[in-house]
């Protein structure tokens, strides 16, 4: 696996795998990998010729109340994975080398960013939808992975390529879950073994929220109810637990598209965020 860590070099780097012809699939990363992230590193084998990973921890999409300086970096682990995974090429920038002097330029989605993390995290997806934007222009990848957890930011980054006709597919991946049915996250290892235990109550109380709505139940009373279990399991604040279009995700009130049931709320120190389908019978 190729660590590359300058521009020059990635743009050599990129014009060379492309040469030898094929697909280049990217995941971009912030690195403190697991399982979820090797599942999007797999998908992306399975998709294309040659596999690019980023890893760049983005300051632009932490609020200076968040967890930019203690993220979990873990480099020497991460690069060891990727290379198991078949990644052909690790681009790990510096911040000067994302945000040179005189840094001016912004994406901001608006619409789909605006509710759920939009508003509980203002100014986040504008700092996603940039350094998203940044990567695929460094790196010019025929496909593009991000995992279904981060279900808003996928939806954002869909909207932007749409908007700006950026040439790249971009493929969402089921969220991979432990056995305990929590959705991975870097941000789990904050986690207390007590906070560990009753985390379980979000994966189930969305799933119970999805299946009612599925079946007909009202939108709000099981929204509530699921915001209700969460509360008694020990989450506060909880920031929305929302049923929204699959696309825009713009809040519904009644089952007659698509949807998504999603939540995010803290546990002691940590903010935890999943979601599940919810989709209309026919
Ligand atoms: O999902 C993440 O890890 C980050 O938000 C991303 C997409 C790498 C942008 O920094």
């Amino acid at each position: 696996m190729q660590i590359i860590r300058d521009l020059p070099a990635l743009r050599k780097a990129v014009a060379g795998l492309k040469k030898e012809c094929g697909k280049l699939a990217f995941v971009p990363t912030m690195g403190a990998l697991h399982a979820g992230h090797m599942a999007l590193i797999a998908e992306a084998g399975r998709k294309a010729d040659h596999v690019v990973a980023s890893i760049f921890v983005n300051p632009t999409q932490f609020a200076l109340n968040e967890d930019f300086s203690t993220y979990p970096r873990r480099e020497a682990e991460d690069m060891h994975m990727l290379e198991k995974g078949g990644c052909a090429l690790l681009w790990a920038p510096d911040v000067e080398t994302m945000y040179p002097p005189g840094h001016s330029t912004t994406i901001n989605v608006t619409g789909v960013s605006d509710g759920l993390d939009g508003a509980a995290r203002p100014g986040h997806f504008t700092g996603v939808a940039t350094i998203v934007y940044t990567l695929l222009n460094q790196v010019q990848p025929d496909i593009a992975l991000f995992g279904e957890k981060d279900f808003q930011q996928l939806a954002v980054i869909r909207r932007m390529v749409r908007d700006m006709d950026l040439p790249v597919e971009i493929d969402g991946v089921p969220t991979q879950r432990d056995a305990d049915g929590i959705a991975l996250s870097s941000r789990n290892i904050y986690l207390s073994k007590e906070q560990r235990i009753a985390a379980r109550a979000l994966p189930r109380a969305l799933g119970e929220a999805a299946k009612a709505i599925q079946e007909g139940g009202d939108i709000r009373e099981h929204t509530e109810r699921a915001t209700d279990t969460l509360r008694r399991a020990g989450f506060d604040p909880i920031d929305y637990v929302a049923v929204c279009d699959a696309e825009t995700l713009e809040s519904l009130t009644s089952l007659t598209r698509p949807a998504r049931i999603l939540a995010a709320a803290r546990i002691g120190q940590t903010r935890l965020i999943d979601n599940l389908p919810v989709i209309p019978s026919v």
